[in-house]
C-alpha cells in the first residue's frame, strides 16, 4: 500500500506483537517504536521526544500519557492504547484537546476472567506454596494435615461457596460464568444493576452485603478516581473471617498497606493479586505474607490475546492517522 497522502506517522511507545506492526504497515502508515525493552517502560524522554514528532501515540499502559505528554505536540491526531484499561491516560485532558482516545476492550475478557479464577484456585489451594515445598525436596510422606486449603466447589455438605464480584462489566460477567461451573453462590455488586438482569444464577447485592457474605471477592472495576482505595481498611474489616481477595483490575481500587495488615492479622484469609498500588512496587510486607499468590500483571497474556489487542490498536492508530475516527473510543476529544 502506498504511504497516506499526508504521510501521518505512528509512536508506538514500545515494541508491540508483530501482528500489530504489520497492520501499521499493511496500511502504509510510517511508525516508529520508542522502546524496545520487555521489562522496562518507555523512559520519560523518549515518549515526551515521540510525541512530538509524529501525529499519532500507540500508548501501552506502562506510560503516563499526561497533560505534558498531550499537549506537546497540536498536531496530535489521536492516543490508541493497546489495553482495556486506560487509568495512565489523562481522559480529561485529551478531551479538552480535542484529542480521541482508543482502547481494546472485548479481546482481553476470557483470558483475564481465566487468570482471575486461576488465583481464585491458587490462593484456596494454596498452589504457589504446595509447589515451592515439592521443589524444596520437602515431600517426603503424603500427610493427613498437610497444606489444607479452602474449598472452592461446594464440598463434601453440599454446601456452596459464595463468590463476591465487583463489577459487572465483560469480565466480570465472565467470572461468574467459571463460577458458576464449580457450584458458586454468586453475588454481583454494580452500579448498573439491569447489567445482571439476564445474568444466569446471580444475586445483585449492596457492596456492604456482598463483602459481608462472600468467601471469595473479586475485583472488576475500571481503575479511576471514584474506584481509588474502594477496598480500604474498613472494607477489609467487613469481608468475613478468611475470606480470599482477588484483584486483576488496577491495584489503586485496594489499598494494599492495609491489605498487607489484614493478611497479616489472618482476618483476609489470602489474597491473590495481578495489579499493585505503586506497580511494579509491591507494598511492605506484601511479598513475605505465605497466604499470597502475586503475579506481574499478567491477565491479559496469552499470545493470541496479545495478537488481537495489538491489531486492535495499531488498526485504531491508523484511522486516527488517516484523520478518521476509531471503532474503540474510551474518551478525549
Ligand atoms: C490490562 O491491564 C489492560 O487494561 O488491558
Amino acid at each position: 500500500m502506498p504511504p497516506t497522502p499526508d504521510a501521518a506517522s505512528v509512536f508506538v511507545t514500545r515494541r508491540i506483537p508483530e501482528a500489530g506492526l504489520e497492520v501499521l504497515r499493511a496500511a502504509g502508515i510510517r511508525f516508529e517504536i520508542g522502546h524496545d525493552d520487555e521489562e522496562s517502560a518507555t523512559p520519560r524522554p523518549v515518549l515526551l521526544d515521540g510525541v512530538a514528532r509524529h501525529d499519532v501515540l500507540l500508548s501501552l499502559l506502562t506510560e503516563a500519557v499526561d497533560r505534558e505528554v498531550l499537549e506537546r505536540n497540536p498536531r496530535l491526531r489521536g492516543v490508541s492504547q493497546m489495553a482495556v484499561g486506560v487509568d495512565n491516560i489523562d481522559l480529561e485532558t485529551a478531551a479538552r484537546l480535542g484529542v480521541p482516545v482508543a482502547h481494546t476492550p472485548g479481546v482481553l475478557t476470557d483470558a483475564t476472567a481465566d487468570l482471575a479464577f486461576t488465583l481464585l484456585l491458587a490462593v484456596a489451594r494454596r498452589v504457589v506454596e504446595s509447589h515451592a515445598y515439592t521443589l524444596a525436596g520437602r515431600f517426603t510422606c503424603w500427610g493427613p494435615n498437610l497444606l489444607l486449603g479452602r474449598g472452592v466447589g461446594p464440598g463434601p455438605d453440599g454446601t456452596p461457596k459464595t463468590l463476591g464480584i465487583v463489577g459487572f462489566g465483560r469480565i466480570g460477567r465472565a467470572m461468574a460464568r467459571r463460577a458458576a461451573g464449580f457450584g458458586m453462590r454468586i453475588l454481583v455488586s454494580t452500579r448498573s444493576p439491569e447489567t445482571a438482569q439476564d445474568a444466569p444464577g446471580v444475586e445483585v447485592v449492596e457492596f456492604d452485603e456482598l463483602l459481608r457474605r462472600s468467601d471469595f471477592v473479586s475485583l472488576h472495576v475500571p481503575g479511576t478516581a471514584a474506584t481509588r482505595h474502594l477496598i480500604g481498611a474498613d472494607e477489609l474489616a467487613r469481608m468475613r473471617a478468611g475470606a480470599v481477595l482477588i484483584n486483576t483490575a488496577r491495584g489503586t481500587v485496594v489499598d494494599e498497606a492495609a491489605l498487607v495488615e489484614a493478611l497479616r492479622s489472618g482476618h483476609v484469609g489470602g489474597a491473590g493479586l495481578d495489579v499493585y498500588e505503586r506497580e511494579p512496587e509491591l507494598a511492605p510486607g506484601l511479598a513475605e505474607l505465605p497466604n499470597v499468590v502475586l503475579l506481574p500483571h499478567v491477565g491479559s497474556a496469552t499470545a493470541e490475546t496479545r495478537d488481537h489487542m495489538a491489531v486492535l490498536a495499531a488498526g485504531a492508530a491508523v484511522a486516527f492517522a488517516r484523520g478518521e475516527r476509531a471503532g474503540n473510543l474510551v474518551g478525549g476529544g
